[in-house]
């Protein structure tokens, strides 16, 4: 069992495979975090806080006229409240009706149940009730003045190392409460030199990694966009600075949320180092009536003693198997073509024909047909909010096109970008209302587009009627759900005044709601989600759409760290990547047909360029390539990901790991070219020591099949045939003898 309790001491230790997590219920009813790492066995680890007289740090009341020692204001807690006595970054903020902003738990009960703990209208992790591998652990706080309940939620998957923590606010007092600031956790650290890596970037470079000491002082990351953002990922590792790939203690915060969110690190007085992981609360104010119920959204929280790979292999577990959902999700993806960067907004019916019958030769699987289709859409200033299809350029209606490209032997499917309008709309004439403005003022235009109030429910209601019919009269199996903007000038028109801070929340709820329910009734529609690229990028979405379109940016080099940083936190599964021109339309740069393959088959996989403009040589290259992708797809997208470089080297390489490891796939991609050049030699781990292993150099005849054992590969090393060809990349299969 992972959670177990020690009635004598008081204490309860989560156990995952690998780490201890460890809570004390001490004498003042308090909770403290006593330990968050590897295995301790059956130890107390409260004995090793060491209580001092700091001065300046006060006693909690009752404590104080025994024991001066005992100072909320440096204890490790597993939850932190404001205004009590504890001066550091604090994780709840909470005004009673008389004004005061002091909230004080304490300790009133847990009990553990089995499965994992669902929470009502938000993503979360999720599996099979009874499997023992799956526990949910509930403790329950109280305030006793103000009335507030705290139920701290740990939802433990054992095999994986994770434990999902969120937690439940419930007001059971006399009075109204106003939440100010809810973090869905706290962990403080007690002991050690950290550093924290985070990934920040904006519209087309995004998940940039920036890795650092914590220092004295509060760092943080965060969103106030309506969205998780391109600029800062709700997902963070905290380090030590010796941590690698293969070695070194990590921890990780991924959250299952695809709004406005905060990470917030503080290294103290005493060198302790506490993290808080919530929603924003620049713009967050929730009115909690008496007897009423806030559900925060859940954090993934996760251990590696051996590095960061270990730490990304586990996320890309959770996220595979207790994250996505859905039937679509668990079979092979379709190969698809998009025609965003083959036309644009310029194309008729016929151009599209004229693509998906070529594709359709190649191998290629589902076609998807972008931006333009409905409206007056013929570029991005209008159109928005009207999902009507524009059958003077389809040359037929949606349906007949669908049937169209279903003739052809291929799945159907569209873009569109429900939560927005645009002014010249019928939506935006008849319903003014539904906006997101602030009286008085006239909105923030970006894109030349207006955001639709998610809010509320009326607008809620519409958009899954008006996508129900489309999806209903149109055979379309893919639905790629876009959103092109940051949220500003928040306010919600079906709300109160008082209650205009909890517009952004309630905004992502909505969403939520909507994409349940598209989903549930539309089981045999592949969603892939998407918000400028990966602005909207997270675990909370990947519950809905499996896959999401990594960044606008589709240049090979560029998506090599892009790529390399989103894999960290999530799995290649979830990454839409495609094969697109070169010249590349976002960077000028050219690079040869099989690199964009090799980078773009690190993901959810396919083609955006005209294809009808390709040489011969080209076509029969990619029929070629889609036929390998299909034969290594289980390798690709359900394998093991090992990093295999830093961002430093001169090449970017990775590797997929098979379960049973009598299989894996290197890919190698050069960054640059250099004459006379030195060999790329790299180590390759999570193979079987005692497997011989063939080398093969795919596409590549010429260059003989060598054999080597997984132990040689992963201490002697495999050398990369260098190249002269500008950002040339292999790919090597690994095969058991
Ligand atoms: C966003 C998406 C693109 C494309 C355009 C269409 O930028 O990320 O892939 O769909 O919108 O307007």
């Amino acid at each position: 069992m992972p959670i177990i309790w020690d009635p004598n001491r008081r204490l309860i230790n989560i156990e995952t495979k690998t780490s201890t997590y460890q809570m004390k219920i001490d004498e003042y009813n308090n909770l403290i975090h006593t330990h968050y790492g590897g295995k301790i066995g059956d130890s107390d680890m409260s004995s090793e806080i060491v209580y001092l007289d700091r001065g300046f740090s006060g006693n909690p009341y009752e404590a104080g006229k025994k024991d001066r020692t005992y100072s909320l204001d440096y204890l490790p807690q597993e939850y932190s409240c404001f205004g009590t006595g504890d001066f550091r970054i604090t994780g709840l903020h909470v005004k009673e009706a008389n004004g005061s902003k002091v909230c004080s738990l304490h300790y009133k009960n847990h009990y553990v149940c089995k499965g994992l703990y669902s929470i009502k209208g938000l993503p979360r992790i999720h599996g099979n009730a009874d499997d023992d591998n799956y526990e949910t652990l509930f403790v329950e706080m109280t305030d006793e003045v103000s009335g507030l309940d705290v139920t701290l939620i740990y939802s433990v998957i054992y095999d994986l190392d994770i434990i999902g923590r969120s937690a439940r606010l419930r007001n059971n007092g006399n009075e109204l409460l106003t939440i100010e600031k809810a973090a869905s956790m706290n962990l403080d650290i007690p002991y050690g030199n950290w550093q924290w890596i985070r990934y920040i970037g904006r519209h087309a470079m995004e998940r940039n990694i920036v890795r650092s000491d914590i220092y004295h002082g509060v760092q943080s990351v965060g969103s106030v966009r309506g969205t998780s953002s391109h600029h800062y990922q709700p997902f963070s590792i905290i380090c030590k600075k010796e941590t690698n790939e293969t070695a070194g203690e990590c921890y990780g915060f991924s959250f299952v949320y695809s709004g406005e969110h905060i990470t917030e690190i503080e290294k103290d007085q005493t060198g302790s180092t506490r993290v808080i992981l919530g929603i924003h609360p620049d713009n967050f104010c929730w009115r909690l009536e008496q007897e009423a119920e806030l559900e925060l959204p859940q954090v993934l929280l996760s251990y590696s003693n051996e590095g960061f790979g270990k730490l990304s292999r586990n996320n890309h577990r959770c996220i595979n198997r207790n994250i996505v959902r859905g039937k679509r999700s668990k079979e092979r993806r379709p190969v698809l073509i998009n025609n965003w960067e083959a036309t644009y907004f310029d194309f008729t019916g016929e151009k599209l024909i004229e693509i998906a019958k070529l594709a359709h030769e190649m191998g290629i699987e589902l076609f998807v047909m972008d931006d333009g289709w409905f409206g007056n859409r013929n570029d991005d200033n209008c159109g928005l909010g009207d999902w009507t299809a524009n059958e003077e350029k389809l040359g037929c209606s949606l349906k007949e096109l669908g049937k169209k490209i279903n003739d052809i032997g291929m799945e159907f499917g569209i873009w569109v970008e429900p939560e927005m309008v645009s002014e010249n709309s019928e939506l935006y004439e008849n319903h003014p209302d539904w906006v997101v403005k602030t009286p008085g003022r006239n909105p923030n235009l970006a894109r030349n587009q207006l955001v639709i109030d998610f809010a509320n429910p009326e607008v809620c209601d519409y958009i899954i009627k008006s996508l129900s019919d489309i999806l209903s009269n149109a055979p379309i199996s893919y639905v790629k759900w876009d959103m092109n903007r940051s949220i500003c000038d928040k306010h919600g028109n079906s709300l109160d005044a008082d209650r205009q801070g909890e517009f952004s929340h309630r905004y992502v709820l909505g969403l939520y709601r909507v994409l349940e329910t598209l989903t549930t009734n539309f089981e045999d529609v592949l969603f892939e989600g998407c918000s400028g690229g990966g602005g909207r990028y997270d675990a909370g979405m990947m519950y809905y759409t499996p896959q999401i379109w990594l960044s606008d940016n589709t240049d090979p080099i560029n998506r090599l760290s892009i790529q390399y940083g989103s894999g960290f936190g999530y799995p290649v599964s979830t990454m839409g990547s495609h094969v697109s021109a070169s010249p590349n339309h976002q960077t000028g740069r050219q690079t040869p047909l099989n690199t964009r393959t090799t980078v773009a088959m690190a993901g959810s996989f396919g083609y955006e360029l005209d294809i009808t403009k390709l040489s011969m040589e080209e076509k029969q290259q990619i029929k070629k390539d889609i036929y390998t992708f299909k034969e290594y797809y289980e390798l690709i997208q359900k394998g093991d990901y090992y990093r295999l470089s830093s961002l430093e080297d001169k090449c970017t390489a990775w590797a997929m790991v098979n379960n049973d490891k009598s299989e894996a796939l290197i890919s190698v991609v050069y960054h640059d070219v250099e004459a006379n050049q030195l060999p790329t030699h790299i180590s390759v781990p999570g193979l079987d020591n005692n497997i011989e292993y063939n080398i093969i150099y795919i596409d590549h005849e010429e260059i003989p099949v060598h054999r080597l054992s997984g132990m040689a590969l992963l201490n002697g090393g495999l050398s990369i045939l260098p190249s002269n060809i500008e950002y040339d990349s292999y790919m090597i299969h690994l095969v058991k003898r």
